[in-house]
């Protein structure tokens, strides 16, 4: 897939006249809909990530920190997220953050996005990992309502791939390139229903 968009990139490249800059990031390149994921994409959302109804093992830890976002073109956002929080006053002690939730996005007039885990609320799932404290291992729910003020997608063409950078309220944040379309992302329904039997799994 990746290798697909590369040699489609290179083609396109190649025949458009003007060179790009390395970080066009002026226009949306093309559209949100798909997996996203930051630096070298050792986070990616899906299966391969999360397994939120199990709470033995909730999640499958990536090799590498990072953050990721996939959206469907009917609405559906899915975030993942793995990194290390400091602690100032243990250094030896970094406390290892994972997350996972899905939900509906909304795209407003003004460019910003919004992502509300609410429909799903009960599926979102955090876990933290302190190896230096008598709680090591830390699981709870995880639902947060999430705004970007703007996004723009360019070509990056070091990366040879579209480059999705998005501002929230913190600045900007790591910039993610597109992993694979169509999304890989669970299912885009309330998980936890379809666990408890109250949502019937399939037709
Ligand atoms: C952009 O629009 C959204 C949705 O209407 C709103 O919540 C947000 O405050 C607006 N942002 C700015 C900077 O006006
Ligand atoms: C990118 O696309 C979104 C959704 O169509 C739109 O709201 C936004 O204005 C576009 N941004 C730019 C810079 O074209
Ligand atoms: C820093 O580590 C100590 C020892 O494990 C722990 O008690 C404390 O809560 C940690 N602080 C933060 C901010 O995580
Ligand atoms: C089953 O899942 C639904 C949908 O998330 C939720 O509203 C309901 O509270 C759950 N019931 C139980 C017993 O967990």
């Amino acid at each position: 897939m990746l290798r697909t968009l590369l040699s489609t990139l290179s083609a396109a490249l190649a025949f458009s006249a003007p060179l790009v800059a390395a970080q066009d990031i002026t226009s949306n390149a093309t559209s949100l809909t798909g997996t996203w994921s930051s630096g070298s994409g050792a986070v990616v959302t899906g299966p391969s990530f999360a397994d939120p109804m199990n709470n033995d093992r909730p999640f499958i830890y990536p090799s590498n920190t990072g953050i990721s976002y996939s959206f469907t073109d009917d609405g559906y956002f899915e975030m993942a997220q793995y990194r290390f929080n400091a602690n100032a006053s243990r250094p030896d002690c970094p406390t290892a953050v994972v997350l996972w939730q899905h939900g509906t996005y909304a795209l407003h007039p003004n460019n910003s996005l919004t992502m509300d885990p609410s429909p799903f609320a009960m599926d979102g799932r955090v876990q933290t990992q302190n190896p230096c404290s008598p709680t090591t291992n830390v699981l709870t729910e995880f639902a947060q309502f999430e705004v970007w003020n703007s996004w723009k997608i360019g070509i990056d063409t070091n990366h040879a791939a579209y480059a999705l950078q998005a501002v929230d309220v913190n600045g900007k944040k790591p910039r993610m390139f597109l992993t694979v379309r169509p999304p890989t992302m669970l299912p885009t329904a309330s998980l936890t229903g379809i666990f408890n039997g109250s949502i019937p799994l399939s037709p």
